[in-house]
């Protein structure tokens, strides 16, 4: 059906500031999601359903068209590229900093840098731009790790208030990006079906306006 749309929403800490702001725009979760075992979800409107996925996914959903909406961070939509979305809404919540960070006192060294994250494609692009070689290792969390054991010079992470980094012996280095979490569209949903998407990132819009 044309007229039904799908919204990915990331799980995790994403979640509990999205949906204040899906509820102002009349979308309301009808289940207890915290309680379910389920991925799809009703909701108030019977023509929106709505995914609740990793935040590393959602691009992928939308684009493929799985989802016509979705909502992760500007981190998550830099590391997958974007191709095949829009990107139509700062929603201005989960915000945090995509820094690199070092061991406290010390300096990166002048030649080759060994550079240890999950957002690989984000290195690869920040270092080279910069005229820097770097050998970027791929690891899944805890990313603060590699420079204690030796495993890498630097890494790039999410940086928010700071205590991980300090928790860790490690300091902040240079700014990447300033991240916050965004509304993202399927390009054909957004053709096709765009008298039923306009009102939702137009009342999202509305929305994050109130609060800002
Ligand atoms: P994950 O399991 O992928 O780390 P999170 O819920 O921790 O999932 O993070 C989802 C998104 O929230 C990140 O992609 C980023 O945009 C943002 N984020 C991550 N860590 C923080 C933080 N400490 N403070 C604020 N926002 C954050
Ligand atoms: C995130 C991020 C940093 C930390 C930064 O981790 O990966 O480690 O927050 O926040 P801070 O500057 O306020 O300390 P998260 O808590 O999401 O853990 P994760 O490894 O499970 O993603
Ligand atoms: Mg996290």
């Amino acid at each position: 059906m044309t007229d039904s749309i799908t919204i990915a929403l990331s799980k995790g800490r994403i979640l509990d500031e999205t949906l204040p702001l899906l509820a102002e725009a009349g979308i309301e979760l009808v289940d207890d999601i915290k309680k379910s075992r389920k991925l799809v979800f009703p909701t108030t409107d019977p023509n929106v359903r709505v995914l609740i996925i990793r935040a590393t996914d959602v691009p992928t959903y939308v684009q493929y068209g799985g989802a016509d909406l979705g909502v992760t961070g500007k981190d998550v939509l830099m590391e997958h590229g974007g191709e095949g979305l829009y990107e139509p809404l700062d929603l201005k919540i989960s915000q945090c900093r995509l820094m690199t960070a070092g061991p406290k006192g010390s300096q990166p060294p002048s030649g080759r840098i060994k550079v240890a994250t999950k957002f690989v494609n984000i290195a690869r692009r920040y270092y080279a731009a910069q005229g820097r070689q770097a050998d970027i290792i791929k690891l899944y969390g805890a990313m603060e790790l590699a420079p204690i054991l030796g495993l890498a010079d630097e890494i790039v992470d999410i940086v928010d208030t700071g205590n991980t980094l300090r928790a860790n012996g490690l300091e902040a280095r240079e700014l990447i990006e300033h991240i916050s979490s965004r509304l993202v569209v399927n390009r054909a949903s957004m053709k096709m079906k765009h008298g039923r998407i306009n009102p939702i990132i137009e009342r999202m819009a509305a929305a994050v306006a109130s609060r800002h």
